[in-house]
């Protein structure tokens, strides 16, 4: 009999916690009670408060129901650098965590894109010593991290960087775990399992999307079983973050829809969240809107430096919301197949984002009025049901506007592997906050009509 422990709010460092039983020897199960369920449905709609600084964003007031319900909330964040060439403060931020050895993680493809160098000798001119790790493939494998930390436990190092995609930062977040805590990463999973302080971190990213350099997820590659495991806590969230969206350029097209629209992802899931409340809304509503009036210029014009600013801001503000509000069933479904195929994580994402804003406007109508008008798509009196629509119509124009595929079957899903697909998708943390329960049948209705 596993022994059943319920996180209350009070003790819970992520929202998440407050939401979801922990079976320390088994998966996070989605066992959202009734009352937290309902205690976010039928929020009452609210008008708009005012327009946002870069985008028609909605920032709605906080109206004396919101704070009659609000439960203890917690936001956590790295220390953040953001601007074009702050690369090169990230020496400066190794040096003030007591670095002498950092442990440097990156991938062939960031490796051959340059941004390493600049960083290994700003490391070197501050005195440092460090050491170099790129064996990490995107949705990055168990059995890689554990390589990259017996090199971290090898080489004697003290501080850990990560500078690529969310897959070398994930990788860089998991070494750290077992540098401190020992074990295998799968042992993980779940929520708020890692009993030692890890050592510091400090992430640049080198893509526009996952947000990962703010957040408290790892995700990994369970190489056995084929999908995709969360690891979520406290302890995962970065200490800095260096933003420098000169990174961004070196993109491939491909990618920069995909992290884009991991980004909107992201910020509509979050905001819809049963974790959501005042203090998320603001950035899950500016990320929408960031990545709606950016991503496409970004293909059409790719060496636009304000454009890719926007884009980078946007995943800052996505990945403030998300971590701290959670994410939801695209998510959950998302990582069955990104485990299971291999792919790019925001097309997966942006395939899927359009049916689950359906699936789950059917219950929260109203919460996607906000969002339709961050992304310019109507004005604050339109109906839920309508707002629903627009905002799954326009997610779906815009993955066609930077050629994302309309289904997962040309992505090579098929018919036969959506029961197993269903089954796993259950046992996914996100799905703990998702704002509609969702049944084993339920999700093979959704990857049916997203193949
Ligand atoms: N931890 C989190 O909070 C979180 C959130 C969302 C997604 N993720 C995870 O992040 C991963 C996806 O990360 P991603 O979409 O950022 O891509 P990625 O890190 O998987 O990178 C994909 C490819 O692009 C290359 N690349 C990255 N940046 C580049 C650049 N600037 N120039 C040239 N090439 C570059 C890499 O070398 C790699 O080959 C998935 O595993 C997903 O599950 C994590
Ligand atoms: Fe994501």
């Amino acid at each position: 009999m596993p022994i059943v422990r319920t996180i209350g709010p009070a003790v819970a460092s992520s929202a998440v916690a407050a939401l979801a039983t922990v079976e320390p020897d088994g998966p996070v199960r989605s066992t959202v009670g009734d009352a937290a369920r309902t205690s976010r449905v039928g929020i009452p709609e609210r008008g708009p408060h005012g327009e946002g600084r870069e985008g028609n964003v909605a920032l709605e007031n906080t109206d004396q129901h919101e704070h009659e319900g609000l439960r203890l909330s917690k936001f956590h964040a790295p220390e953040i650098v953001f601007g074009p060439d702050s690369l090169r403060e990230a020496a400066f931020a190794a040096v003030r965590l007591g670095a002498r050895r950092p442990f440097v993680v990156t991938d062939p493809g960031v490796f051959e894109a340059g941004w390493p160098h600049e960083l290994l000798r700003d490391l070197r001119d501050a005195g440092l010593n460090p050491r170099l790790w790129t064996d990490v493939t995107p949705n990055p494998k168990d059995h890689e991290i554990e390589a990259g930390y017996h090199e971290y436990i090898a080489s004697g190092c003290d501080v850990v960087m990560g500078l690529g995609g969310g897959s070398v930062i994930d990788a860089a977040k998991g070494v750290a775990l077992l540098a401190s805590n020992g074990g295998r990463i799968l042992d993980y999973e779940g929520i708020d399992r890692i009993a030692n302080p890890i050592p510091p971190l400090i992430m640049m990213p080198s893509t526009s999307g996952t947000g990962a350099d703010v957040s408290q997820f790892c995700i990994v590659t369970d190489t056995e079983r084929h999908t995709k495991i969360t690891i979520m806590g406290r302890a995962l969230v970065p200490d800095v973050s260096v933003i420098d969206p000169r990174l961004l350029v070196t993109m491939p097209e491909w990618l920069n829809a995909a992290t884009g629209l991991d980004a909107l992802t992201h910020g509509i899931e979050a905001f819809v969240s049963l974790a959501h409340g005042p203090l998320t809304d603001v950035h899950a509503l500016q990320a929408v809107s960031l990545v709606n009036s950016n991503l496409a210029h970004t293909m059409t014009a790719p060496g636009d430096t304000a454009a890719r600013q926007a884009m980078a801001h946007a995943a800052l503000e996505a990945g403030l919301a998300f971590t701290n509000a959670i994410l939801g069933a695209t998510h959950a479904m998302s990582h069955q197949v990104g485990g299971m195929l291999d792919l790019p994580h925001g097309v997966i994402n942006g395939v899927l984002l359009p049916h689950v804003v359906r699936f789950n406007g059917a219950v929260t109508p109203e919460r996607f009025v906000p969002i339709a008008q961050a992304m310019g798509l109507c004005g604050p009196g339109v109906p839920g049901d309508e707002a629903v629509d627009m905002v799954a119509a326009a997610v779906r124009k815009l993955g066609d506007e930077v050629g994302v595929p309309t289904g997962l079957g040309a992505l090579g899903v098929t018919e036969e592997d959506i029961p197993r697909l269903a089954v796993l998708t259950l046992g996914d943390a996100c799905l703990t906050t998702n704002p509609r329960p969702a049944s084993v049948d339920q999700v093979e209705t959704l990857f049916r009509a997203a193949l």
